[in-house]
């Protein structure tokens, strides 16, 4: 029987101190100071690694970044982002609601219509904006890079344009084209290079008992940033444990898994249900189970573009 009264062990601190508990944090409304005195922008952060774009960099109860953020974003129906530009790559992966993500270049936009677990991997410096049109508000999952933390670039923003264009994310009426990547324009062209469609993902079934589907990274979306899977662990899979070269995060979108850390000899184990969070440092022995009777639904984002050649086997 465990002594309840021992102090944790430095190892099981550690994974506590790794660990991104959905009801531990609250949404933050004011991560953005530029949508303050804008209704129409509102939105809510919630910040799991790193600042993700709020200059909120010193907020302690959020893991370290190294090579990717992690955050949730909630956005009521009805609101919006104005459209801007910034020097590094951002992933929004849609959790629940219908986004509309909007890509601008001079004054012609292009609109894609995302539902729940697609994705869009916003390319550098380009123009972007989204929107919540439909009956129920958006909660995504944004990921950026670490590379250079420059504040945004707005290019349309209501301070300075009529609210219709801001809106519309800079397309007067008649510029605003739909996601089509058999269409001619080379922003629609450019744009279907970066958006994943969770139906249309190959699902990839490994040996070890559990799926991927490739969101970015080899066979999925060109990035030089970090690989992003989604897994579906069927009840009672549990993978042996493997280490990388970068670090990683499991996010559970749905059912509960266990995550587990093992260092010289020791291990320690901590569960997830949705929205809970476990990032794991480069060099760490971990696994992953499912001891629940319902299948698990979890993103992995990977901190590197490549191949870390690690593979999968079953415990
Ligand atoms: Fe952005």
């Amino acid at each position: 029987m465990t002594d309840q009264s021992a102090p944790p062990s430095a190892l099981a601190a550690e994974l506590a101190a790794h660990t991104g508990r959905f009801s531990d944090k609250t949404f933050d409304w004011n991560a953005f100071p530029s949508n303050a005195g804008f209704a129409d922008l509102a939105r809510a952060q919630m910040r799991y690694i790193g600042a993700g774009g709020s200059p909120k960099v010193g907020d302690t109860s959020t893991l370290k970044p190294d090579h990717f953020t992690l955050s949730l974003i909630y956005k009521e129906t009805g609101k919006y982002a104005a459209c801007h530009s910034h020097e590094i790559e951002e992933s929004f992966l849609i959790i629940n609601g219908a986004l509309i993500v909007g890509w601008e270049k001079d004054g012609e936009v292009v609109e894609v219509n995302l539902g729940p677990k697609d994705m869009i991997l916003n390319a550098r410096e380009i123009g972007h904006g989204f929107r919540v049109d439909g009956p129920e508000p958006v909660l995504m999952s944004i990921s950026v890079d670490v590379g250079k933390p420059l504040p945004p670039v707005y290019h349309y923003h209501p301070k300075e344009h009529p609210p219709e264009l801001a809106r519309s994310f800079g397309a007067a009426p008649g510029k605003t084209l739909r996601f089509d990547p058999k269409g001619a324009h080379p922003l629609q062209q450019l744009m279907a290079r970066y958006v994943i469609r969770h139906s249309e993902a190959p699902t990839i079934w490994e040996d070890a008992g559990f799926t991927r589907k490739v969101y970015c990274g080899p066979g999925g979306l060109a990035t030089d940033t970090c690989r992003k899977e989604m897994w579906g662990l069927p009840s009672r899979c549990a993978l042996a444990p493997f280490e990388r070269e970068v670090e990683d995060a499991f996010l559970v979108l749905e059912g509960s898994v266990v995550v587990g850390w093992e260092e010289n000899g020791e291990t320690v184990e901590v569960e997830l249900g949705p929205r809970d969070l476990v990032k794991t440092p480069a060099g760490r022995r971990h696994w992953v189970r499912n001891d629940g009777a319902g299948a698990a639904t979890v993103w992995h984002v990977i901190g590197t573009a490549g191949d870390d050649g690690v593979t999968y086997t079953a415990a």
